[in-house]
């Protein structure tokens, strides 16, 4: 099998690729759950903010500001409308998925919850999600409970409907599974927390880049995710949030530009989205964000997601073959597949792989609460993007093969 050629031309957008000085310690980049290279015009338009635009933006009245700020909000009325979500303000820009896991639930914990409330949240989440609640309930005396998974490690729907009770009043689940990279029945579980009055906060990071995403009809209270898992820059972070209740929120952090009104003793916050963006923003990473989303849109993305679905089904038919190999969940996979060697430890077999040229993760994926009750000695995690080649994935294996003869 041979990538195809619109897969090829895709690739060439991206830089790093481009650079042959790369190619010795990467010879197959299959890390992309961690991040994704970014695309040449986001590269770009980093330079072009720096070099031709560069003003704070929401200050400063003189042109060049202005006309800064007004790209700079055009972009996040193009963030509105690649998630179709109702209107720009419900986009706050944030540093990260994990700072909009952390804005949500604190802001939850200040205006909403109450201590004995009861917050659901998966045992495969991320790190962001997961310590954020567990060290929240703490402070605030909720009770966190663990949401079942069945034997593929997606949540067990006939379980949760058991677990939700009179005092369930957040879930909070990835969309995507990092560690595993199993899909969960999120909008199933949305249906059934709007049922019973139940915020739901969705950590959309390892869904961004593999499918489109319509927040208006998932209908969940929130959904964030990273940039920089989505062909953009690093340090900038989405947060969607349903306008009623962004408003009921409290800001996060406190400074310049979240206020109206400051005097003495009191301070009038600002409208939304601003009452949650204190301090200067990363304005070229807003810019970055907004050249790659008009990449993209450039792009056939139902033929680049086919593809990339074609290419998860080879991988994991190709690791199922071999008798060394359990894979942590087989179904349900987007853009990555997490899996066991017998008698090799994560790290090593992914030392010896680095040395090869192949970079994966390994170990726990920041979700160690689920790697360490299923694969205490860490799982390895190959994670695609449209631009990953099929002879990347082949180069692989063989590799992997190789390890063999280090037992
Ligand atoms: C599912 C999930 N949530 C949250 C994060 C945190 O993202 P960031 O480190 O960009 O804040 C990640 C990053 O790997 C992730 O995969």
């Amino acid at each position: 099998m041979h990538t195809p050629d619109f897969i090829i031309d895709f690739r060439h957008q991206f830089p790093f690729f481009n650079n042959q000085l790369n190619s010795p310690i990467s010879q197959a980049y299959l890390d992309n759950a961690a991040t994704t290279h970014i695309c040449q015009p986001a590269l770009d338009s980093i330079a072009d903010y720096y070099q031709y635009h560069h003003a704070n933006v929401h200050r400063s009245s003189h042109q060049l500001a202005l006309g800064t700020s007004n790209q700079f909000e055009s972009i996040r009325q193009k963030t509105a409308d690649w998630l179709n979500a109702a209107e720009k303000d419900e986009i706050v820009w944030t540093k990260g998925a994990t700072e909009a896991a952390n804005l949500i639930a604190n802001g939850l914990c200040e205006s909403h919850l109450q201590a004995g409330d009861e917050i659901i949240i998966a045992l495969s989440e991320h790190h962001a999600h997961f310590v954020t609640w567990q060290q929240l309930a703490k402070k605030y005396q909720l009770e966190l409970t663990i949401a079942k998974l069945d034997e593929q490690l997606r949540i067990d729907l006939q379980a949760l409907h058991t677990q939700i009770s009179d005092k369930t009043r957040v879930i909070a689940l990835a969309h995507v599974n990092n560690a595993t990279g199993v899909k969960q029945p999120v909008e199933e579980i949305i249906e059934l927390a709007t049922n019973n009055n139940i915020i739901t906060i969705i950590d959309g990071s390892q869904a961004i880049n593999h499918m489109p995403i319509n927040v208006q009809q998932l209908a969940c209270d929130f959904y964030f995710f990273s940039a920089h898992k989505m062909y953009a820059g690093t340090g900038l972070g989405v947060c969607y949030g349903k306008k009623s209740r962004l408003i009921a929120l409290p800001p996060y952090q406190y400074g310049g530009e979240m206020v109206k009104q400051v005097s003495l003793t009191e301070s009038e916050f600002n409208q939304l989205p601003y009452k949650f963006e204190a301090g200067t923003p990363n304005i070229s990473g807003v810019f970055a964000l907004g050249a790659t989303l008009d990449f993209l849109a450039n792009q056939n993305l139902n033929k680049l997601r086919a593809y990339e679905h074609k290419l998860t089904e080879y991988l994991i038919e190709q690791l199922k073959k071999r008798s060394a190999i359990s894979l942590l969940a087989t179904e349900q996979l987007t853009g990555a597949v997490s899996f066991i060697i017998k008698d090799f430890h994560s790290a090593d077999a992914a030392e010896l792989l680095s040395q090869m040229g192949i970079a994966i993760r390994s170990g726990s994926h920041c979700a160690m609460p689920l790697i360490q009750s299923i694969a205490p000695g860490g799982s390895l995690r190959v994670s695609i993007a449209a631009y990953t080649l099929i002879e990347e994935i082949d180069y692989f294996l063989s590799c992997l093969d190789q390890l063999d003869d280090f037992l």
